[in-house]
C-alpha cells in the first residue's frame, strides 16, 4: 500500500469510529459491540504506530490524553461569555417577560426552555469541521485552553458531519453523570483516596487535570446550549432551538427535553414540570433556562451589562435550608472508625425532612468550626446523603459549644486512637460490639459473601445473645440455637444455616472483601487474589510484593499487612479455614478454557425469579463465563433471561427486538457452546 491508501483507510476508520462514538455517546444508539468497536480502534492505532506523521489531534485515538501541561495558557474569548439573571418564583418570570413584550413592538414572541445543568461552562471552537479549541468560561472574558481535556469527552465531536461555517464557537455545559458519580466515590472510598462532594466538583476536578489522561479516565459527557459566534455568512437557522436542532446534524449533543414554548405559562409549566422530575435524570440541573427563541429579537432587546436580557434562570427551589444543630454524636464503623454525624433540628431541604447529616470526622467539624447550638446551612444535593456546609457565626450568642471526638469509644469503652495521616479516629479494640454488628451487617452483604437472611437486626440479636464472638462464629451456628432467638421460626432458622454454608464456596476475592479490612474493595481484592492465588500467601505477601500490583499504594499495602498482624484476626481466619470456605484463587472453575468464555463480551439482563440461581450467582456465572449482566434492557443487550413474573423488562425487550431466555435455555446455551467449538 503507498501513503495515500495508507491515509485513505485512516480517513475510513477515522469517520467509521466517531460515527460509532457518536451512535453510542451522543444519540444513545450503538449499532455495534465492544468487540467490532475495539477492532476498528486497533486497526487505526496500527496504521498510526507505523505512520506517525499521519497522526492528527482530531483523531479518535488521541482521545485518550496527551504529555501532561505544567500550566493552561489563557484564551481571550472572542465574545464574551455571559451570565445570567434569576428568578425565583412565577412573578419574577412574569415581571421578565412584561419587560420584554415591552421591548418587542409586535408583543408576540416565542420562548424556548431548557434545563439548566448545574456543571462547568465550555467554549468550542471549529475550524472546517475539526474541532480545534476549547476553554473555561474563566471571568467570562478570558479563560483557560483545556482543549486537550475537552479532546477526551466522547460525546465532543472531534470531526463535524454535514454543512457548517468555515470558523464558529459552540457553548455548553460539561457534567459528571450522577450515577458514574456514585460509583467514582465509592471506588474513591474502598481504595483510601478523598471523595468529592458533588458531581459538579468532581467535573470541575477532572476538567482542571494537567494531565489530560486523567480526564480521559472520568466518565465527563456534555450538553450544548448555544451558538457562541460563526464567521462568515453561513445560513444559521433564524431561532434558538432550530439552531440547536441544526447544531445537532453536525453531530452535537443536544439535550432531548429542549422545548418551545408559545407562551410565558408553557414556560412555568416547564419549570414546575422539572422541579419534580429533576430527580429523574442522571445529570444535576439546579433550574431551567427560558429564552426568547427569535435571533432578531434576541438582539433587539441586547445585553445589559455582563446579563443578556433575552435569557433568564428560572432557579429551582432551594436544595439549601438553615436549622439549628442541636447535638454532634457519633457512630463506630465496621472499620473501627469513630464516625461524627449532626443531630438537626428537623428541616425541610428541597421537599424532604432532613434530621441528620454526615459531619465525615474532626477535620470537617474544625475546618468549618461547626459547634452544637449553631445555625447552619444544611444541603441535600440529588440523591447524596444531606451534608452540613456552614455555620452562620454572626448568629452566635455564645452559648454554642465546641465538640470534641471522644477519647473512649461510645461502644466498649476502648481508648480512640487517630494515626498520622489518616483524618479518622479509630476504636481498635477487635472485639467492640458496635464494630462487630457493622462488620455482620457488611460480611454478609451482597458484594461480599452475600449471606441471604441475615441482616443488622439478626447480627445484633446474634451478638446480643453471645451466639457469635466473630463473623466465624456464623458458621458453626445450629438450627436449635437460633429458634431460641426472639421471633425465629424453623424454616427462617433453616433458611440462615443453609445460605450460610452456602457461602463457603465464595471466591477468595470476595471473602478477602467481606474481612472488612480497611480500603480492600472488590476491585483491588480481585487484583491481590488474582495475584497471590490463595490465603497463606496474600497473609505472608509483604508491603513491597502488594504495591508492585496496579492500583494498590502504600496505603492500602498498609492496611492489608497490619491486618493480617493481629492475634485476633489470625485466629479468625484460622476458625474460618476450618468451617471449610474456599481459600483458594479458582481460576480453574472446572471447566474447560474454551467453557470459560463462552459468554465473552455478550451483555445479559436478567429479570423475574429464578428457580435454580439467586440473582446475584446468575450474575456471577455470566461474569464468570465472560459476559457482562446489567438491570436494564437496551439495544446493547444481547439477551434477556426471564424467570417467573418477569415484568415490564419483557415488554421492552420485545419493543427493542431483544431475545428473551429461559433458564433452562440459558443452561442449555452455556453447556453447548463448547461442544460447537470443538467442532469447528
Ligand atoms: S445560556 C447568555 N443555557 O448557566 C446565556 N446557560 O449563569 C448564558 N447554563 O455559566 C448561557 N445550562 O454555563 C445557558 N441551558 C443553558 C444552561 C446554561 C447551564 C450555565 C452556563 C452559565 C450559567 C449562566
Amino acid at each position: 500500500m503507498n501513503k495515500n491508501m495508507f491515509q485513505h483507510r485512516i480517513d475510513e476508520l477515522r469517520s467509521e469510529i466517531e460515527r460509532h462514538n457518536r451512535l453510542y455517546f451522543v444519540d444513545n444508539d450503538p449499532e455495534i459491540g465492544d468487540r467490532e468497536y475495539d477492532e476498528l480502534m486497533r486497526e487505526l492505532v496500527e496504521i498510526e504506530k507505523e505512520h506517525p506523521d499521519l497522526v492528527v489531534p482530531q483523531s479518535p485515538t488521541q482521545r485518550v490524553g496527551s504529555e501532561p501541561l505544567t500550566e493552561f495558557s489563557q484564551i481571550s474569548h472572542q465574545v464574551p461569555l455571559l451570565s445570567l439573571g434569576n428568578a425565583f418564583n412565577d412573578d419574577d418570570l412574569h415581571a421578565w417577560h412584561e419587560r420584554m413584550a415591552g421591548l418587542i413592538e409586535s408583543n408576540k414572541f416565542e420562548l424556548a426552555c431548557e434545563l439548566k445543568f448545574d456543571g462547568l461552562a465550555v467554549a468550542l471552537v471549529y475550524e472546517n469541521g475539526l474541532f480545534v479549541q476549547g476553554a473555561t468560561r474563566g471571568n467570562g472574558a478570558t479563560g483557560e485552553d483545556i482543549t486537550s481535556n475537552l479532546r477526551t469527552i466522547r460525546s465532543i465531536p472531534l470531526k463535524l458531519i454535514g454543512d457548517y461555517p468555515s470558523r464558529f464557537e459552540v457553548r455548553g455545559e460539561v457534567f459528571f453523570p450522577k450515577s458514574e458519580f456514585r460509583k467514582f466515590n465509592e471506588y474513591r472510598e474502598e481504595n483510601g483516596l478523598d471523595t468529592y462532594a458533588n458531581p459538579r466538583n468532581t467535573a470541575a476536578g477532572s476538567l482542571r487535570q494537567l494531565d489530560s489522561s486523567i480526564t480521559a479516565q472520568r466518565p465527563l459527557d456534555i450538553f450544548i446550549y448555544g451558538l457562541g459566534w460563526v464567521e462568515g455568512d453561513f445560513p444559521i437557522p433564524k431561532t434558538h432551538i432550530r439552531s440547536l436542532e441544526y447544531l445537532k446534524t453536525l453531530g452535537f449533543k443536544i439535550n432531548p427535553f429542549n422545548q418551545l414554548a408559545p407562551n410565558i405559562k408553557n414556560a412555568i409549566e416547564f419549570h414546575q414540570k422539572w422541579v419534580h422530575n429533576r430527580n429523574s435524570i442522571d445529570y444535576d440541573c439546579d433550574g431551567v433556562v427560558i429564552k426568547i427563541d427569535s435571533f432578531d429579537y434576541q438582539q433587539h432587546v441586547g445585553t445589559l451589562g455582563r446579563e443578556p436580557r433575552w435569557a433568564i434562570a428560572y432557579k429551582f427551589p432551594s436544595t439549601q435550608s438553615i436549622t439549628k444543630l442541636l447535638d454532634i454524636r457519633v457512630n463506630v464503623g465496621r472499620t473501627g472508625t469513630i464516625n461524627p454525624y449532626a443531630v438537626l433540628e428537623p428541616v425541610n431541604v428541597g421537599g424532604v425532612t432532613v434530621k441528620q447529616a454526615t459531619l465525615h470526622n474532626e477535620d470537617y467539624i474544625e475546618g468549618k468550626d461547626l459547634r452544637i447550638g449553631d445555625s447552619v446551612v444544611v444541603e441535600r444535593a440529588g440523591e447524596v446523603i444531606p451534608q452540613v456546609v456552614s455555620s452562620q457565626k454572626t448568629r452566635r450568642d455564645g452559648t454554642e459549644q465546641k465538640f470534641l471526638m471522644p477519647q473512649l469509644c461510645p461502644s466498649c469503652g476502648s481508648p480512640t486512637i487517630r494515626e498520622a495521616e489518616e483524618s479518622a479516629l479509630y476504636c481498635r479494640n477487635n472485639s467492640c460490639p458496635a464494630q462487630l454488628v457493622r462488620l455482620v451487617e457488611h460480611f454478609v452483604s451482597k458484594s461480599a459473601m452475600d449471606i441471604d437472611g441475615v441482616g443488622g437486626k439478626i447480627g445484633t440479636l446474634l451478638i446480643e445473645s453471645g451466639l457469635i464472638t466473630d463473623v466465624g462464629d456464623l458458621y458453626t451456628l445450629r438450627k436449635e440455637q437460633l429458634t431460641k432467638l426472639e421471633r425465629m421460626g424453623e424454616k427462617s432458622a433453616s433458611n440462615i444455616i443453609g445460605a450460610v454454608s452456602d457461602s463457603k464456596d465464595r471466591p477468595l476475592s470476595r471473602l478477602l472483601v467481606a474481612l472488612g479490612i480497611s480500603h480492600i474493595g472488590t476491585e483491588v481484592a480481585e487484583n491481590i487474589s488474582n495475584r497471590f492465588g490463595n490465603m497463606e500467601k496474600i497473609m505472608q505477601a509483604s508491603e513491597e510484593s502488594l504495591t508492585d500490583i496496579p492500583d494498590i499504594g502504600p496505603k492500602i499495602a498498609k492496611s492489608l499487612t497490619t491486618y493480617f498482624q493481629s492475634a485476633t484476626n489470625l485466629l479468625l481466619i484460622d476458625k474460618l479455614i476450618r468451617a471449610g470456605l474456599n481459600m483458594e484463587e479458582k481460576n480453574d472453575t472446572g471447566l474447560s478454557q474454551a467453557q470459560e468464555q463462552v459468554l465473552r463480551d455478550m451483555r445479559f439482563c436478567v429479570t423475574g425469579r429464578l428457580q435454580q440461581f439467586s440473582r446475584s450467582e446468575i450474575q456471577n456465572l455470566i461474569k464468570e463465563l465472560g459476559g457482562s449482566a446489567s438491570g436494564s434492557v437496551s439495544s446493547r443487550t444481547n439477551y434477556l433471561i426471564a424467570g417467573e413474573e418477569a415484568g415490564s423488562k419483557l415488554s421492552d425487550a420485545a419493543r427493542i427486538g431483544i431475545p428473551v431466555l429461559s433458564e433452562d435455555d440459558f443452561l442449555a446455551m452455556i453447556q453447548q457452546r463448547p461442544f460447537y467449538d470443538d467442532d469447528a
